[in-house]
């Protein structure tokens, strides 16, 4: 979460209001940000000027800026409306050749004519760009932004992706015409590490640099590293030319709005930012800059007042999004709609639950009800059906002295196949595509790895070793939309001087018992009602040649008969593997059979 700084007296003046602590903890709260510092106590100690840390929302980059801050506040106690911003008509063009496909495709740009900094607000519209560079644009990869005196600059503009060495111009604060190859050289040094160093690698090995010329064939920028001396911006500067370039066009256009919406107050004609005409030359389309089109959104007020437990008329509900910047009118004759204008600073609506979240703050979630019969606001928990089957086998393991073990669920390949002299088919174990070490390659398809691994680290314990595992295991299926799903199994090992295979028996049949699942002799062939046996199977590597069987289950009178698991003892070259100098016992079981 970003933590803004933001002067403590011109906030409160710009709130008309000199807000106690606690109010304006109170009013941080109830909006949905936090009050993380207040430094006025230190400040006053250096004689320096008292400070606000403001913690805000990742999402709202609105909010970066004291500006911003102030107007969404302001709006929310009802001091002020939602600023109406103004497009005049494009004075000049920016063009884009095709040769920026290469590197970096998207350009937008826009002019505030005639603003008025002051060293407050000057400071803030820096500070917002490196706030926008270090979050939205990714520390610029995707979207880096390059600000202007226009007045020493001419349009139409020309944005271009040429060969290093190709360009010369002079950076800012810098006093020699450098190649662009000798710009970021100059920028690779250490001393610029954590500066533009940090910026360098975004186009450092292109067979092109990015640069925009202005209509003199001068350069403007390198983006994304640094603008030219000639065109530099200062406290004086009255006509101010942004341009955003990008690999993310729709990043690019939040980027530019934002810093106009929060900048253009600072203009003559209040809120007015003049456009800028985009024209890509590779299909010979033009646009505009910035798009101040309202996105619109249908939400559905019984949608709202459900979710919250509430039942507020459409205007009411209109009422709680005013506070927050959103503009909803009754839409249609179904006397549900309602059509909410999303203005340009808020891209984080993109949804009607943004909608939804947004009208409980400006409702206040201290007053939402908190039991309402008549809304469904109010969930009782309930544990999911399979955690209670697993809690029995849990309960039921632990009353026979096994003790329980949660090992992680990804494993080596190895250890899911190899040293279970098992192969893998490619059908059954989901696999990651960059594993970090050799240690987590594959999401495990049984639970006998990790119980071995557990054993081995405890092998110096007193024999015989006991212990369980009751977790999921996830198999490939590339029917379902997911590809893959998790079974629960449960599963126990007995390690010891002789391998125990009838004490692991005893303790699968004390667990059937649990789950009054009697024991049918002979295969089942007596009997047609719920039950289980075990049959010899000889295919599974795992265990010791002709002490490994499966279990089967009926789960009902004359239902199918499944496997539901096998049990055995285990192969010596198994224990082996697993660094186990002793022999064992293993029985694992599918869960979700006993649903
Ligand atoms: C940007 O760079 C800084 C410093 O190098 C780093 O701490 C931060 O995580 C980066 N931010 C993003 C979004 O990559
Ligand atoms: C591009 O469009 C403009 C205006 O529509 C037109 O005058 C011009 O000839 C077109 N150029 C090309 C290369 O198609
Ligand atoms: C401008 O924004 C509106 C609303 O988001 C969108 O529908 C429209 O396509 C955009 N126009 C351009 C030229 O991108
Ligand atoms: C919202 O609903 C109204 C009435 O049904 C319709 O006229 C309007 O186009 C819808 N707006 C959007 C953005 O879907």
């Amino acid at each position: 979460m970003p933590t803004i700084s933001v002067y403590k007296q011109q906030l409160f003046d710009l709130l008309g209001k000199n807000y106690s602590n606690e109010e304006f903890d109170e009013l941080c709260f109830e909006f949905g940000i936090e009050l993380d510092e207040d430094t006025t106590e230190e400040a006053l100690k250096n004689n320096e000027e008292p400070e606000l840390k403001i913690e805000i929302g990742a999402n709202r980059y609105d909010l970066l800026c004291i500006e911003g801050i102030a107007q969404s506040l302001n709006e929310y106690v009802g001091r002020a409306e939602t600023p109406k911003y103004k497009l005049a008509a494009p004075t000049t063009k920016l063009y884009i050749e095709p040769s920026t496909e290469q590197i970096r495709p998207y350009a937008a740009a826009a002019i505030l004519r005639n603003i008025k900094f002051d060293e407050r607000s000057y400071a803030s519209f820096i500070a917002l760009q490196d706030k926008l560079h270090s979050n939205l644009c990714r520390n610029r990869t995707l979207v880096a932004m390059g600000t202007h005196d226009l007045d020493s600059i001419q349009g139409p503009f020309h944005y271009k992706a040429l060969p290093p060495t190709d360009f010369k111009f002079v950076p800012l604060f810098q006093s020699k015409e450098l190649t662009g190859k000798e710009v970021v050289d100059l920028y690779k040094t250490p001393e610029q590490k954590n500066n533009l160093g940090r910026f360098v690698h975004i186009i450092e090995n292109s067979p092109v640099y990015p640069v925009i010329f202005d209509s003199q064939d001068q350069v403007c920028s390198l983006p994304p590293l640094i603008n030219s001396e000639r065109s530099k911006i200062s406290i004086d500067t009255r006509n101010v030319f942004i341009e955003v370039t990008a690999t993310d066009r729709t990043k690019a256009e939040v980027v530019l709005n934002q810093l106009v919406a929060m900048f253009s107050r600072y203009c003559e004609d209040k809120f007015s930012v003049e456009a800028v005409e985009i024209v890509s030359e590779h299909n010979n389309e033009s646009r505009i800059t910035p798009n101040f089109t309202e996105r619109k959104i249908n939400v559905s007020a019984e949608y709202i007042n459900s979710c919250l437990g509430l039942q507020l008329s459409l205007e009411e509900i209109c009422a709680c999004l005013k506070k927050m910047s959103l503009h909803g009118k009754p839409a249609g004759n179904d006397k549900d709609t309602i059509e909410v204008s999303i203005p340009i600073t808020r891209p984080d609506i993109l949804h009607p639950c943004d909608v939804l979240e947004d009208a409980a703050v400006g409702y206040g979630y201290n007053n939402l009800p908190k039991h309402n019969k008549l809304s469904n606001a109010n969930f009782v928990a309930a544990p999911l059906p399979i955690n209670k089957v697993s809690d029995i086998f849990r309960i039921a393991s632990s009353q026979a002295s096994w003790l329980e073990v949660l090992p992680l669920t990804l494993c080596s390949h190895d250890e899911n196949f190899k040293f279970l002299r098992l192969e893998d088919d490619g059908t059954t174990a989901v696999k990651l595509a960059n594993p970090k070490t050799a240690e987590y390659q594959v999401v495990r398809t049984s639970l006998l790895s990790g119980i071995l691994k557990t054993v081995r680290e405890n092998r110096k314990q007193a024999l015989p070793i006991k212990v369980f595992e009751s977790g999921d295991v996830v198999f490939k299926n590339p029917a379902l939309e997911r590809k893959a799903y998790n079974e629960r199994h449960w599963a126990a090992v007995y390690v010891g001087k002789n391998s125990g295979f009838e004490i692991i028996q005893g303790l699968l049949g004390k667990i059937m018992q649990t789950f009054r699942t009697s024991w049918l002799p002979d295969y089942g062939k007596d009997s047609d009602g719920r039950g289980y046996w075990i049959e010899e199977d000889t295919s599974i590597p795992t265990y010791f040649p002709g002490r490994g069987a499966k279990v089967m289950f009926r789960s009902r009178q004359g239902a199918e008969v499944k496997q539901i698991g096998h049990l055995g003892v285990l192969h010596p070259e198994v224990m082996n593997n697993f660094e186990i100098p002793y022999a064992g016992s293993y029985v694992e079981l599918n869960s979700e059979v006993f649903l």
